[in-house]
């Protein structure tokens, strides 16, 4: 193992997506810096920020928390891909003038669609600072579609590598968090909110947060920020909490592989642990029934 590379915790992979992992381009054996592939701080464009100075104001939000790379991915749909990466500009001009230390790089939050690869041909698909990984949302937020996993194949033939965001928000993967195997096997990223971890979304969304990282089948916690406090730009709490229940090395792997994917290097997934998702799902089933029918 390289100097400076967190090993997999599990020391297992899936042969079926290993990509070879080399030693981190960044300043191995420092510090990782805090990276947050998932915002939405582009003023007037979708649900996030309304201006620039409520934009400003999640860049110093987001920099108190120790963040120091955030991707602004708004909705697509609700901007047009080609905006963005002027917007990305004005937002590192504003951060440079209130000497704000982060860095902002442009992305795009899409449905999940296998039509993704055919937009990324034609060069016109808003990936996470240029890289192969996109992040992708599931189209329904109430169904879990059965294309998942072929969509997901077909764009990592396309020569994506997708993100699946905040998969513990959606009510089927609520009832069965199992779901989202699907997505890992066939070379997903996952990534969870940050507000999910800590209870922001719902207990039905901490469970399966939780549930998804004791099983290492999530890989990545972003904030989603759209408000500098309703919904803000913070991960330092949520990834403490994750050390608390995955351990320190898998945070410590969470942080390396975020960075991996904001400057486009492969990253290899640990094995999910099916057995505790499975065991530790019916186990606090049969609390949640105990404690609504005592
Ligand atoms: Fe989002």
């Amino acid at each position: 193992m390289a100097e400076g590379e967190p090993g997999l915790p599990t020391g297992e992979t899936s042969g079926a997506r290993a990509e070879v992992t080399g030693a981190p381009s960044h300043m191995p054996g420092t510090e990782i810096p805090q990276v947050d592939v998932h915002s939405h701080l582009i003023p007037g464009v979708d649900d996030g920020a309304r201006d620039e100075a409520m934009a400003l104001a999640m860049l110093q939000v987001a920099s108190a928390d120790g963040t120091r790379i955030i991707a602004a991915t708004p909705h697509a749909g609700e901007v047009h891909p080609e905006a963005i990466p002027g917007a990305v500009r004005r937002l590192n001009e504003l951060a440079r003038a209130a000497e704000i230390p982060i860095e902002v790089i442009p992305g795009c939050e899409y449905k999940l669609s296998r039509a993704l690869g055919d937009e990324h041909k034609l060069g016109r698909l808003m990936t996470l600072n240029g890289t192969p990984y996109v992040l992708v949302e599931l189209p329904d937020w109430n169904q879990w579609p059965n294309s998942v996993g072929e969509s997901i194949t077909s764009l990592r033939d396309d020569g994506l590598w997708p993100i699946l965001a905040h998969p513990e928000r959606h009510p089927p993967v609520q009832r069965c968090p199992e779901l989202v195997l699907e997505a890992v096997q066939v070379g997903a990223l996952v990534q969870l909110n940050a507000g999910s971890f800590l209870g922001y979304n719902g207990r039905e969304a901490q469970r399966a947060a939780v549930l998804l990282l004791s099983a290492r089948a999530a890989h990545l916690i972003a904030s989603d920020a759209h408000h500098p406090e309703a919904r803000p730009p913070r991960v330092a709490d949520a990834l403490a909490r994750a050390a608390a229940l995955a351990g320190e090395e898998y945070v410590r792997w969470m942080r390396w592989a975020a960075m991996r994917v904001v400057t486009g290097e492969p990253v290899e997934l640990p094995e999910p642990d099916l057995q505790a998702l499975r065991l530790r799902e019916s186990w606090l089933e049969r609390i949640r029934d105990w404690l609504a029918n005592p």
